[in-house]
């Protein structure tokens, strides 16, 4: 696999970053997934845009310009052959060869600038997607600023690992009685042929699948509503999923042991996968 790393295409066993990247000591950067769908990419301006963002949330420079960034994503699209699967952006601080709480001078310190694919052939023909998720709930115990996209995934892994252990697939974030977010992906109910999800706030991750499912909802007449729901009332819907830009769109047919919709995907989830993936390809 052919890797990028700080301006330079490399094998990935020869790419290498410093230990005192303020990335591996402080989880100090933000990431950015991508999906590419018969090798094309999947909302890359949305990811960008994203991307630039959480940099600026965090007093980071924005490193290469946006048509460099695509080409960059491009690049290794082509030289590492993939027809389906996922770019990895990951911009970190860096470093000034030292440990330091404080920020280094953004003037003398360049940001690491890191990219690489996972080829995942048939990723938009998952066979999970016939059968759903099942889902644990657990306390959202991460930081208030949920909005910038940073590497900081411990939690979100350990709630993966407490899912695993109990026999699931995920699991979805309590705060307060309310769910924010899956431990990677936007969570969603429907009652009555509404689709609701979390309203936008520095609780959740602004989804870039998010945006576009909601869009394409609204388009085909369906119902959305943008608020907060409590984990009781989810698990009395008629259906749930999650949307990521490594899931698309995916159903959920079981939260904390209770069965939704008869246990099987429903008729809304699978037709906003759909759709998501017709708009997309
Ligand atoms: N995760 N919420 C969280 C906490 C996430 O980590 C993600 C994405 C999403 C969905 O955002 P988007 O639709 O822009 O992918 C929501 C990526 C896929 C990951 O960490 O691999």
């Amino acid at each position: 696999r052919t890797v990028y790393v700080n301006g330079e295409y490399l094998p990935e066993g020869e790419a290498t970053v410093s230990i005192f990247d303020r990335g591996f000591l402080m989880a100090d950067g933000v990431y950015e997934v991508t999906s590419v769908l018969g090798g094309k990419l999947i909302d890359f301006a949305g990811h960008a845009k994203r991307l630039e963002r959480s940099l600026n949330e965090l007093d980071m420079t924005y490193p290469p310009e946006f048509d460099d960034l695509l080409e960059i994503h491009r690049e290794l699209v082509t030289r590492n052959g993939i027809e389906d699967g996922l770019i990895y952006l990951q911009v970190t601080r860096g470093s000034d060869g030292d440990r330091d709480f404080a920020f280094p001078d953004a003037e003398t310190t360049r940001p690491t600038v890191v990219l690489f694919t996972q080829s995942k052939p048939g990723l938009a023909n998952s066979p999970q997607a016939d059968k759903g998720l099942k889902i644990i709930s657990i306390d959202d115990v991460r930081w208030g600023r949920r909005d910038i996209k940073t590497v900081q995934l411990l939690y979100p892994s350990m709630g993966k690992m407490m899912a695993k252990a109990a026999g699931c697939d995920d699991a979805w974030m309590i705060e307060d009685g309310f769910v924010t977010e899956g431990t990677s992906n936007n969570a969603y109910i429907v009652k009555g042929g509404k689709i609701i999800t979390r309203q936008l706030s520095n609780d959740i991750l602004h989804g870039i699948t998010r945006a576009a499912v909601l869009r394409f909802a609204r388009e085909a007449q369906m119902e959305v509503e943008e608020r907060s729901f409590t984990i009781d009332e989810a698990k009395e819907a008629d259906e749930a999923f999650v949307t990521s830009a490594s899931a698309f769109v995916m159903p959920v047919v079981e939260i904390d042991g209770d069965s939704l919709g008869g246990g099987t995907p429903g008729p809304v989830a699978k037709r906003l996968r759909e759709i998501y993936l017709d708009e997309s390809l």
